[in-house]
């Protein structure tokens, strides 16, 4: 009987055979599921041709693999002559979005270089967990006060053993340092105050946006941008009006956070963990969010039918009030956890092109039969950023409170666009 590990289950293959009494850690059930390891055991059959392609070298998969599997070998494929293959962080110096094999194939240099833009809280976060995925080459960070983007980036830096990346890091106060970006996220602009809404911060975020997305049509012409910046279906539309980039290139961060914060918030319940409940949160970062229930599951079993209307209405409720929950805690400021760790989350399914479906702000050219404006709704995330909307089978009651989202976003959008 043996304690199989991470690391086994990277250097395995397509397959990894467990022997009789053999068990699996359960990062190391996690990493066969990201990778596509099949597990059999060593007594059962074993489907011929069920073999996935991976990028994991034939001299990596373990004999024991090999003899077992019945697929062809063929079918896995060595990267190409000249690059160097790394295996990832494994075991306990794993972390969710760390490199897979199939993308430390491709070769440090190959790596994109990612950027932030503000160096607040959320700012920091944010490149703390773009670098420590070690998916990019570097990390810019930067801010209008001097010191401070260059004092964090050297900051996390200083932790890179300690964490296990060689994603270099740099900081400043220029946004010349931008350059070459392939992903940016805009986390710059005030954040709220108790007693402030989203929309209280239109005026003063719409000038940061507009100067940090000049610059990025400079520097990082070809970058993918995901924005944080409140109110933010407002500021991913002028963000995309100020880059000019195609509207696939410019996405709104908020859909993630406000799905984990639904599934956190069903977790208290006491029914499951924040892990296995999927859900969407979609329409606005705000007032009008709308989480379709009929879209919502507790593993694999429809979340209506696990929890009672009103202990959901509750929680919806609550997930839409969150923000505004923390700020009021805090009495100073914003969130900064979990809205740096949903930015990334965006940034990483756009490099790993992980065929995830998100719920992102985007344009909605009418998909769900809403108005043309930016909003909340199911994405697929590619590495040049929305590759598809994804239409969902909605109820009548969730289709029309999408079509009333965006249309009172609409609203707002067009007012931006009013001379004043
Ligand atoms: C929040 C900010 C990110 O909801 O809008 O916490």
């Amino acid at each position: 009987m043996k304690m199989l590990t991470a690391s086994d289950v990277e250097g395995a293959g397509p397959r990894l055979v467990l022997g009789k009494g053999d068990r699996l850690t359960p990062l190391a059930r996690d990493r066969a599921k990201e990778l596509g390891v099949e597990l059999v055991r060593a007594d059962e059959p074993v489907t011929a041709g069920a073999g996935r392609t991976s990028a994991v070298p034939a001299a990596l998969i373990a004999p024991a693999a090999v003899r077992a599997v019945s697929a062809p070998v063929q079918a896995v494929q060595t990267p190409s002559a000249g690059s160097r293959f790394v295996l990832p962080p494994s075991g306990v110096m794993y972390r969710r979005n760390a490199l897979g094999p199939g993308f430390t194939a491709m070769g440090p240099k190959h790596r994109p270089k990612a950027a932030v833009v503000g160096a607040g809280h959320v700012g920091a976060m944010t490149a703390l967990r773009l670098a420590e995925s070690n998916l990019f080459s570097s990390v810019a960070l930067v801010d209008v006060v001097p010191g401070l983007a260059a004092g964090l980036a050297l900051d996390i830096w200083h932790g890179a053993g300690l964490y296990g990346f060689s994603t270099t890091l740099e900081g400043s106060d220029d946004l010349a340092v931008l350059s070459g970006a392939d992903y940016i996220v805009i986390t710059a602009g005030k954040a709220r105050q108790p007693g402030m809404s989203r929309t209280d911060l239109t005026a003063i975020n719409a000038a940061i946006i507009e100067g940090v997305c000049k610059a990025i049509r400079i520097h990082a012409p070809e970058s993918t941008v995901v924005v944080v910046t409140n109110p933010l279906e407002e500021m991913t539309h002028l963000a995309a009006r100020y880059t000019g980039f195609a509207d696939e290139r410019v996405i709104g961060m908020a859909g993630v956070l406000d799905t984990a914060r639904f599934c956190s918030l069903v977790a208290l319940t006491g029914q499951a963990k924040p892990q296995e409940v999927r859900a969407l949160a979609l329409g606005s970062h705000g007032p009008e969010m709308v989480i379709p229930l009929s879209q919502a599951f507790v593993r694999d079993k429809p979340i209506e039918s696990v929890l009672d209307a009103e202990t959901l209405k509750g929680i919806v409720e609550r997930t839409r009030e969150s923000g505004g929950e923390v700020v009021k805690l805090l009495q100073k400021g914003s969130a900064y956890f979990s809205p740096a760790e949903s930015a990334a989350t965006m940034v990483h399914a756009m490099v790993l092109d992980s065929g995830d479906v998100l719920a992102a702000c985007v344009r909605s050219r009418m998909a769900f039969g809403v108005r043309d404006t930016r909003v909340g709704l199911p994405v697929r995330l590619g590495p040049r950023g929305a590759k598809e909307i994804v239409t969902l089978a909605l109820r009548s009651d969730e289709q029309r409170a999408l079509q009333a989202a965006a249309a009172r976003i609409g609203v707002r959008i067009d007012a931006l666009d009013k001379p004043t």
